[in-house]
């Protein structure tokens, strides 16, 4: 009988659809027979494996963590819009900030960028969203689009084929969030080159009605194996990695690569203020100091959320006194006046239930490099029957 490590390592180099590994980087990497391209290493040339992506974290992942990302062999993101009303200041701000991330990579003008754009689709106004987000992206040519929390499932109807047709110069990707396989297929059937399988550990939104990465991946490739078999369809894996160990797993349950946001909001590249940083740093127990509930939004003024989706937050005085009873009015007046005299003690901190596992400041590139180089020796140590 075989082990169920040596199925884990023969799963891994038969899942992945294979070419022979040559890092593009001069970082130090492991060499092995099981270093391995996938799918979204050949989309995106400049990416090494295992393919790692940052969130693209609104307001928090901006062209310095973004091109941080990418410059490191792994795919970068940058936070878009959601208001795609054609005054929305946001557009012209992503606008620049992906002429940024030219600036910073050093690339020509007609140069596609290596790195992504996510844009959130709940707002009503998204139903103008190829008119204004359209032209800025045939301008600046960003490899993928990330798009996430569409308000019911005709959202991305228009979108996801629009924006392939407008990319198809530059074969941009389109990547789409998801917390469940019914609306996995909906994206896949709307065109979806990545669906990102969200899981429940997540930080910030996500599906109100979720579950964890460990049951969401396989179920979610083995429908897009089995009803989109013509199609080349990768599966990301986001929710509650932050680590080499994170991202063995993810491959090892069917993903082809992964994205991490929690484990970003402390790289130095993020545009996170200093003591939500220290916050995330010293908060651990993920599993009983974070919660998953819509208070934070009803709290900070973003209850628009449809119902659907609801965020990850750390529990902190807010939700304490929430729980001991305090009205929401009462809530919502303490957290104004004292986020106006810059009491940060009631910030209210987006992570997920990995948080507790993120123990350093760093920049981003070290971050990603560290955690590639941790899940090959993991997946090659399991491969040998190593214990971890
Ligand atoms: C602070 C924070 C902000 C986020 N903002 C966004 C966002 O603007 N758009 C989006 O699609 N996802 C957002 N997410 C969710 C991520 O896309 C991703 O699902 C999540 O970070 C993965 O779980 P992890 O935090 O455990 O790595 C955010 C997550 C965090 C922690």
């Amino acid at each position: 009988m075989t082990s169920w490590r040596h199925d884990v390592s023969l799963y891994i180099s038969t899942v992945s659809r294979l070419t022979l590994y040559s890092p593009l980087y001069s970082e130090k990497t492991l060499q092995s027979p099981t270093m391995t391209r996938t799918i979204l290493n050949e989309w995106f040339p400049n990416t090494t494996y295992p393919f790692i992506s940052n969130a693209p974290m609104q307001g928090t992942a901006t062209s310095k963590l973004g091109s941080a990302v990418s410059k490191a062999g792994r795919s970068g993101f940058i936070g878009g819009a959601y208001n795609f009303l054609p005054e929305s200041p946001e557009i012209p701000a992503f606008d620049a900030e992906l002429t940024a991330v030219r600036n910073l990579l050093q690339l020509r003008e007609d140069d596609v960028l290596p790195l992504g754009v996510g844009f959130l689709t709940l707002h009503p106004s998204v139903s103008g969203f190829l008119d204004v987000v359209g032209p800025v992206v045939k301008r600046q040519k960003p490899a993928a689009v990330w798009l996430f929390a569409p308000d019911g499932p005709l959202a991305h109807e228009r979108i996801i084929p629009g924006l392939k047709e407008l990319g198809s110069a530059w074969k941009l990707r389109v990547f789409v969030q998801v917390g469940n396989v019914a609306a996995a297929r909906e994206a896949a059937s709307q065109g979806a080159d990545a669906i990102v399988a969200q899981g429940a550990d997540a930080g910030g939104h996500a599906w109100a009605h979720g579950a964890g990465i460990v049951t969401l991946v396989p179920e979610i490739r083995q429908m897009v194996q089995t009803e989109f078999s013509d199609r080349e369809i990768a599966v990301v894996a986001a929710g509650g990695i932050v680590d080499g160990r994170g991202i063995a797993a993810a491959l090892a349950l069917g993903a082809d690569g992964v994205t991490m946001g929690t484990r970003f909001i402390v790289a130095d590249e993020a545009m996170t203020p200093d003591d939500m940083k220290d916050t995330v740093i010293k908060t651990k127990d993920g599993a009983s100091s974070t919660i998953k509930h819509t208070i934070h939004d009803d709290i900070q003024g973003t209850g628009f959320w449809p119902k659907a989706y609801d965020g990850r937050a750390i529990m902190g005085k807010a939700y304490e006194e929430y729980v001991a009873g305090t009205p929401l009015d009462e809530l919502k007046a303490r957290h104004q006046t004292l986020l106006s005299a810059k009491d940060n003690s009631r910030r209210i901190v987006w992570a997920g239930s990995a948080v507790g596992l993120v123990n350093s400041r760093k920049p981003a590139g070290e971050i990603i490099v560290s955690a590639g180089n941790e899940a090959r020796q993991i997946i090659e140590g399991l491969s040998k029957g190593l214990k971890l």
